[in-house]
């Protein structure tokens, strides 16, 4: 859940680093810091809060050079302070590092450091590790033997039991920096007479397209004239295999940023007519009412034989999941669970060779997902992912990765990952239901063409955000709110509930609306508004009367309505209308309101929708 950049190269440093810092301040953003390697030391500049604060205080304290590392920092351990801001060193200050993931056994290891004269600054895990390298590297046996940083690294990192996405330098060996991965993401960036380590892509992408995501296990030494990557197993990765490494990025320079919108989550609502898209192109062929999906790997007799899915997810990754049950039950006909998790890491799931479990995540790195594939894959289980970030770990470690194309998701709430991922579900259930022949051609034409007025239907509906507008002014004060559905509209209210929550920091549950008897209607009164999905369907009766009964206990209700219900508009205060389609697709088009709803009123209560107090993009800790 932090930031890191590193650069080594030619030209001045301190914009490079600042910049890439200001694209990955979506990881972590309580402390932010950099170092840098000049006139055969390491300077360093630190600072609490944002970016900008760090920015300020270089301006006041210049400092200059051509290599070094920085970080943004989302604390686990220790403080957001000054002290405890990254890049960490050693005592002598001749190694520093920044560091995301988390040291699980660095008590352990700081007492041992105690013992030995270590001295730390900081309450941080860490530091500890900037000890451990010095320890290697100055007073070891790596010392005599190697008297190598890169040596001293690896011996000091076989002590860490957690996680760790590292940038180390040092002024004894100032013309590199050693970067190393193992449950956290890193990157390198290939420039020329120039390279670069990052958390993520959106940090570098100004300088370089071609990327090469490191696994778990691997160690790589920068220096302006290249990069040596070594893998888990200690073999140098060469040649053709160091080729076919290189990711060639196509996202437009200006994917990650703003491009005229207030904030990145205004922006990513009103992408999703080409993030979906994107998501459809190439997977379909409508004249042969089919669906391709070569990326998943499994044969014809393999999806024959599924005989139970089991979907595991978190947060709004697993309220697609929910979705995706109710399509991929309606469709494929087989049976679905949908377990957060969390908690399905830590449960001995029972996991059958017919077990098919599909992992959904948007960042790849999500810890307790990374957790449950895992443990899938320890009982030999099958585990297709479907994530937004190529070459993420997620899926890296699934048999099979069915991307989504939403292009980069800056903004913490997510919003155009949720409606890809049900694309992509959608997409999946339709490809398999015709291979076990639940779906005819004629009923897979229909899917597809339902599919395909998808991207138009949200355009149009984003177009129409005025009357959103307003009742975000209307409802801006409310401090909490009750968001209810039945059959796909319940995990959508799940979805409303939690995109409210998150950004605006008012108090929302989503419900089923037939528990409201069993206990929530004892909420109602005129400051308890309910969000009501109301779209024509199997239980619309049913929630008619779920609004009367909030009507007659004096609650307001905001009512989602199918287009052309006039009933609705007698019964609810408001109501917003959402365009017909499929069952299984309206959850895509009923979470368009829901997710400008949370936004405006975000935006209106003057919370920054983008950096959500207490919340990181990617839970890449457990
Ligand atoms: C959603 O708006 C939140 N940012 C959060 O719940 C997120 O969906 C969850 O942390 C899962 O992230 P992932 O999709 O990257 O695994």
């Amino acid at each position: 859940m932090c930031g890191i950049i590193g650069y080594i190269g030619n030209r001045d440093i301190i914009p490079i680093l600042i910049e890439g810092l200001k694209r990955l301040e979506y990881r972590g953003y309580d402390s932010a810091g950099i170092a840098v390697l000049e006139k055969g030391r390491i300077s360093l500049r630190r600072a609490e809060g944002k970016i900008a604060l760090l920015e300020k205080l270089i301006k006041q304290k210049p400092v200059s050079g051509s290599a070094g590392l920085g970080h943004t920092r989302w604390a686990t351990h220790g403080r957001p302070s000054e002290e405890n801001a990254h890049p960490h060193r050693d005592c002598t200050g001749t190694i520093v590092i920044v560091h995301n993931g988390i040291v699980e056994n660095y008590l352990e290891l700081k007492e041992k450091l105690k013992k030995k004269g270590h001295r730390f600054r900081s309450e941080t895990d860490t530091e500890i590790i900037a000890h451990l390298i010095e320890e290697q590297y100055c007073s070891g046996a790596a010392f005599r033997r190697t008297n190598s940083l890169e040596q001293a690294v690896r011996r000091a990192l076989k002590e860490i039991r957690g996680s760790y996405a590292l940038g180390i330098i040092s002024s004894k060996e100032p013309g590199r920096i050693i970067a190393a991965r193992s449950g956290s993401p890193l990157i390198i960036g290939l420039g020329k007479g120039e390279n670069f380590i990052a958390s993520d892509v959106p940090a570098i992408l100004a300088h370089t397209r071609r990327i090469i995501y490191l696994n778990d296990g691997e160690f790589a030494v920068l220096t302006r004239e290249g990069v040596d990557i070594t893998k888990a197993d200690g073999r140098k990765i060469i040649g053709k295999e160091l080729d076919g490494r290189i990711t060639a990025v196509a996202w437009k320079a200006g994917a990650a940023e703003k491009e005229g919108y207030r904030h990145f989550m205004l922006k990513e609502i009103h992408e999703q007519p080409r993030a979906i898209e994107d998501t459809i192109r190439g997977r379909i062929s409508p004249d042969k009412a089919e669906v391709h999906l070569e990326e998943l790997d499994l044969s014809t007799q393999k999806i024959k034989s599924i005989d139970r899915i089991i979907i595991t997810a978190c947060g709004t990754s697993w309220h697609a999941g929910l979705i995706g049950e109710y399509m991929l039950e309606d469709l494929v006909r087989i049976p679905v669970e949908v377990e957060n998790a969390a908690e399905f890491r830590y449960r001995n799931p029972i996991i059958e060779k017919n077990t098919l479990v599909i992992a959904i995540s948007q960042s790849g790195e999500t810890a307790d997902t990374l957790g449950a594939i895992r443990e899938v894959r320890e009982k030999n289980g099958t585990v297709v992912s479907i994530c937004n970030v190529v070459g993420s770990t997620i899926s890296r470690e699934s048999d099979a990765v069915i991307y989504t194309h939403a292009g980069p998701e800056i903004g913490v709430a997510s919003t155009k990952a949720f409606t890809t991922q049900l694309t992509v579900l959608y997409l999946l259930a339709i490809y398999m239901g015709k291979i076990r022949g639940f779906i005819r051609d004629a009923q897979a034409r229909e899917l597809i063409a339902e599919l395909l007025k998808v991207p138009g239907i949200v355009k149009r509906m984003l177009g129409e955000e005025g009357k959103i507008i307003k009742l975000a002014e209307k409802f801006r004060k409310k401090t909490n709110f009750l968001y209810l559905g039945r059959g796909e509209g319940f995990p959508v209210a799940l979805e409303g509930a939690l995109k409210l929550k998150e950004v605006s920091y008012i108090h929302a549950e989503g419900y089923p609306a037939a528990e409201m008897k069993h206990g929530p209607i004892a909420l109602i009164d005129k400051n308890m508004p309910a969000v009501v999905l109301a779209l024509k369907g199997r239980r619309y009766d049913k929630i008619l009367s779920n609004i009367e009964e909030i009507k007659a206990r004096g609650g307001e209700v905001i009512a989602l309505a199918s287009e052309g219900d006039k009933e609705l508009k007698k019964k609810a205060d408001e109501v917003l209308y959402v365009p017909r389609t499929c069952v299984q697709l309206s959850p895509v088009l009923a979470v368009i309101p829901l997710q400008l709803l949370a936004y405006y009123i975000a935006v209106k209560r003057g919370c920054n929708p983008d950096q959500p107090r207490h919340l990181a993009k990617s839970v890449t800790v457990e």
